[in-house]
């Protein structure tokens, strides 16, 4: 072993994966910020917000809090993008509450999101740091397509972009487009265009895995706080198709594809040809190309525009939950 290794390869520990999160805190990000920041083969390097699910300043706040709960008050946060780049600002309430926390209470942080936008923020941190780090994107890619446009040499020291985002499948936010690239589909088309390995955790894993409820209700009840918040956060009702109904779903959304870095072999994937529709109904779909054979596009010139990605298309979802639970429950 050469003189002056890390620590950890001296004593055969995996030397943490270098992450940074952005994130639309919102609840499910929320579940993920305490997952990166417990996991011993994670290294949180730093967390990015964006407006998504709440309003910027929203977003802030909650991330800023949750980092605090958990005792990472030590991971910069810089606030980025208050709306998509074309589309206008919306928010996810009706899932996430209007304070995006679903209402739950947390104390507040005793420190200020960094003074650097996030572009400037993520450019530094991104290019200082001393091996390729992985960004994971758990919201619209607003800050990354801007980071991508005005500084495109980040790629250099980016070692791959784990998105949660699009769908194989069917949709979420309209029937063929998942909330994060629907919300910015131009910003995925630009991270999709942009060179970098793209690994995507998109709908059809996302959906998969859940807590069963007497788990969450369990949790609430801890004495543990951190135990007690992914208990409330995973407890979270949506409303149902008709909104007459609370519905419990016990998602770990986000989480899980931050849960994929360090259990990759629990998930099944293909490199697949993908691109993001930009007009009509299907405006924000990330088509995934699963046919056999490249079909007619080859001879009608459409066969231009596809991205390789590597789609995650399969899960086993009672390893994952119980990864993440493991996690933030018995914290390093
Ligand atoms: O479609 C699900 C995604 O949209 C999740 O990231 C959730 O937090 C929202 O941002
Ligand atoms: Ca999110």
């Amino acid at each position: 072993m050469a003189i002056g290794a890390p620590a950890a390869l001296r004593q055969n520990v995996p030397v943490p994966i270098p992450v940074i999160l952005d994130v639309d805190t919102g609840v499910d990000d929320a579940l993920a910020l305490l997952f990166a920041a417990s996991h011993p083969e994670l290294d949180l390097v730093a967390v990015s917000c964006v407006a998504g699910n709440a309003s910027l300043p929203l977003v802030v706040d909650n991330t800023l809090r949750v980092l605090h709960a958990v005792g990472a008050d030590h991971v910069p946060v810089a606030a980025g993008a208050q709306r998509p780049l074309i589309e206008p600002a919306r928010d996810a309430g009706h899932v996430h509450g209007g304070d995006g926390l679903a209402g739950i209470q947390l104390p507040p942080a005793e420190r200020a999101a960094e003074p650097e936008v996030a572009v400037e923020f993520l450019r530094r941190t991104i290019l200082a740091h001393p091996e390729p780090v992985t960004l994971v994107t758990l919201a619209p890619q607003t800050n990354i397509a801007l980071l991508l446009r005005t500084y495109p040499e980040v790629t250099e020291n980016i070692a791959r972009v784990v998105f949660m985002g699009g769908a194989a499948g069917a949709g979420n936010a309209t029937a063929v487009a998942e909330f994060n690239v629907w919300h910015d589909p131009e910003a995925a088309a630009i991270v999709l265009d942009s060179g970098v390995p793209l690994y995507m955790y998109g709908l059809d894993v996302f959906e998969r895995v859940s807590v069963p409820q007497e788990v969450a209700l369990e949790l609430v009840a801890s004495a543990d706080p951190v135990s007690s918040l992914v208990g409330q956060l995973v407890n979270h009702r949506i409303r149902d198709r008709d909104g007459a109904e609370s519905v419990y779903l016990g998602h770990i959304g986000d989480a899980g594809a931050v849960c994929s870095i360090v259990a990759p072999d629990a998930l099944r994937t293909e490199h697949l040809p993908v691109r993001v529709e930009l007009a009509g109904y299907g405006r924000g779909q990330t088509i995934v190309d699963r046919r056999q054979f490249p079909g007619e596009d080859l001879f009608h010139g459409l066969a231009d525009g596809w991205v390789d990605v590597e789609v995650a298309l399969e899960i086993d979802d009672e390893r994952i939950a119980n990864l993440f639970l493991d996690t933030v429950t018995k914290r390093r």
